[in-house]
């Protein structure tokens, strides 16, 4: 198994940023934009939604945007060279609220290993959802894995939603949000 040569993604070797489930990437187009200092990567298991970012990178010209049609968690842990990423974002990962589905969910304890080998050290991951359910595993997982330290995103990204983000703030849903940094005692160890 290959992981991917990021020189061969991006002109500019700059700190990586990656969205998982990025879904028509509205979000990831616009920081993109507002970001030519950083590279990053949508990564999308629906085609139609991947191709939507897709036209809105090329649209704006933004030779710093990518994406990858791929299952999160395969990505992460079979293609992403390690320590690649200076920050993860997970926005509204599909919920499965009913007990007997929670199974299915993205975030566990193999996915926060997963990321914590993926970040550089100092590296972020910021979360938000809908799902109180969600929201508390989250947090669960994230506060006890030991190689995080909760943090404050920083405002900007706070400022901008997401497209189903929108939608849920449109029909009065509040959005819950956690963010975490690298503690630098993860995967390597020191
Ligand atoms: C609820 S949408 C959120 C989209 C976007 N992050 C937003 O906030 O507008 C979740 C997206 O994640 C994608 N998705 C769900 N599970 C995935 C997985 N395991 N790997 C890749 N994409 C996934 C879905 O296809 C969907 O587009």
């Amino acid at each position: 198994m290959e992981r991917i040569d990021l020189a061969e993604w991006f002109p500019k070797p700059q700190p990586l940023e990656i969205e998982l489930g990025c879904g028509d990437g509205s979000f990831l187009a616009e920081y993109a934009r507002r970001h030519p200092e950083r590279n990053f990567i949508g990564v999308e298991r629906l085609l139609g939604r991947l191709s939507k970012l897709d036209r809105k990178g090329r649209r704006a010209g933004l030779t710093n945007l990518r994406g990858a049609r791929i299952e999160s968690s395969y990505f992460l842990k079979f293609l992403l060279p390690p320590r690649a990423a200076e920050t993860v974002h997970v926005y509204f990962p599909d919920p499965w609220p009913k007990k007997r589905h929670q199974r299915h969910r993205l975030v566990t304890e193999q996915f926060a290993d997963a990321v914590a080998a993926t970040l550089r050290p100092g590296g972020w991951i910021h979360f938000r959802t809908d799902d109180p359910n969600y929201f508390g595993q989250i947090r669960a997982i994230f506060d006890a894995s030991g190689k995080f330290r909760k943090r404050e995103a920083p405002r900007e990204l706070l400022e901008l939603p997401t497209d189903f983000e929108l939608d849920f703030l449109s029909k009065g849903i509040q959005t819950l949000r956690v963010s975490y940094q690298d503690s630098g005692i993860g995967f390597g160890g020191g």
